[in-house]
């Protein structure tokens, strides 16, 4: 038993078995970055700060890929469909499939959470799950606002929005929604940092420049509220309604709540293809996981619920067995049911982790015998 204990220890929780799978028998715990210690937030940050300064490994794809954490910007840019963005007057020059608004946009992102936190771990010396950033504390429903976030302190924290600068136009943000301000993040661990792709599409070569923010905080707390926002969502019953009522404007709020993360904190996030270039698109994402993980923990058709188109403009039929494309250098495609359950509890896939909820999330109330979360 000690040997076996030691064994999981070693090999990070997940073990490989004969035929290719995994059993999880230790999964990491994903925590609040509210919860955190100081030291913890300091090795979370100097662990990104490493893929920062770390050379690209994906050169022979994406040629002016620079560092470690370009490799995941880019790989972002390419998946949200680089080939036909070239006209981003036309939709957006985002005709898909892509992994936006279709039915593999929360697996997919889980996957790239997955092989993220993996990298930090792997090659950057950080020792603990990913963790997430639960917007709704950062409300006025809990007495706060977005620049008051611990997200954006500027030692234990991501830095904060910037300070003013010429506005610009944000090339390739997103449609209908331009930038009116682009601030370079002066203060905390990646002040002074320039990112590579982007903005927008750009993938063919690098554009080096700050990473940039510009908050909108009214917007934010419009939409990303625990009982006005996240519980109504919890409470979808359809997989891809709940995942469609995430990203679009819903009724009495601008944005769904992942739409509130990235419109919310500005610049580089509101950008559909560059987004992952902040360090705060990941802090976000899990988070963005962690609320289809809730929502799977409420029943057992939740659990396994999964549809909708292949391209967000509504054709195509996806199925378990779709593809999730990733890069050779960073991790092989798999299909969809390779992650469906963050705990892989039937063996058939890869993920070994689960969310710690933050004490101030309030499951809904939900009235129905399924729900063993209440
Ligand atoms: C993404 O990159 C791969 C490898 O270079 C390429 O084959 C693929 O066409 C790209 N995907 C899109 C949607 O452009
Ligand atoms: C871009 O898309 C718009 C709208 O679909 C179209 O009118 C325009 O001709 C396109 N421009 C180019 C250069 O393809
Ligand atoms: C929808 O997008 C797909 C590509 O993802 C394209 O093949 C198809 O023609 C589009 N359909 C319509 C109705 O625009
Ligand atoms: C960041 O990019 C700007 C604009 O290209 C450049 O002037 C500056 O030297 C770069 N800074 C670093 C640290 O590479
Ligand atoms: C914030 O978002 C709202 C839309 O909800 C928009 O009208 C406003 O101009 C935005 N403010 C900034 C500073 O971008």
């Amino acid at each position: 038993m000690l040997l076996f204990t030691y064994l999981v220890v070693i090999l990070d929780s997940v073990l490989t078995v004969a035929d290719g799978s995994t059993t999880c028998t230790n999964p990491r715990i994903r925590r609040s970055w509210n919860v955190l210690s100081k030291e913890e937030k300091l090795q979370y940050t100097a662990a990104v700060k490493c893929l920062f300064e770390t050379r690209a490994q994906g050169t022979a794809y994406f040629p002016a890929a620079q560092t470690r954490f370009d490799d995941f910007a880019s790989l972002h840019i390419n998946q949200t469909s680089p080939r036909d963005a070239k006209n981003i007057t036309g939709n957006g020059g985002f005709t898909g499939p892509g992994i936006h608004l279709n039915s593999v946009f929360l697996p997919w992102h889980r996957y790239f959470m997955w092989i993220y936190e993996n990298t930090l771990r792997d090659e950057c010396g950080y020792k603990a799950a990913h963790p997430y950033w639960d917007w709704s504390v950062d409300t006025s429903e809990y007495g706060s606002s977005l620049p008051k976030s611990q997200l954006f302190d500027s030692v234990y924290g991501f830095g904060g929005g910037g300070k003013a600068k010429a506005p610009r136009e944000n090339l390739g943000s997103t449609p209908g929604h331009k930038v009116s301000v682009l601030n370079c993040v002066d203060d905390g661990p990646f002040a002074g940092l320039n990112i590579t792709f982007g903005p927008g599409p750009n993938l063919d070569q690098p554009t080096p420049r700050c990473l940039n923010r510009g908050f909108n905080v009214s917007l934010f707390d419009a939409s990303a509220q625990w009982q006005k926002n996240a519980v109504p969502l919890l409470q979808e019953t359809d997989y891809f309604t709940f995942t469609h009522k995430m990203s679009y404007p819903l009724t009495g709020a601008p944005f769904g709540v992942h739409g509130a993360g990235h419109f919310g904190v500005g610049g580089e996030m509101i950008n559909l293809w560059s987004s992952a270039n902040d360090p705060m698109f990941f802090m976000h994402h899990a988070q963005v996981d962690h609320m289809w993980s809730m929502w799977q923990g409420m029943s057992e058709a939740n659990a396994k619920a999964f549809n909708g188109p292949i391209s967000p403009n509504g054709t195509g039929l996806s199925t378990l067995d779709s593809p999730l494309y990733m890069t050779p250098f960073l991790a092989p495609d798999l299909p969809v049911k390779a992650v469906m359950d963050t705990e892989n509890k039937d063996g058939s896939g890869i993920l070994c982790y689960k969310y710690e909820d933050n004490p101030a999330e309030k499951i809904p109330a939900y009235e129905g015998p399924e729900n063993a979360r209440i």
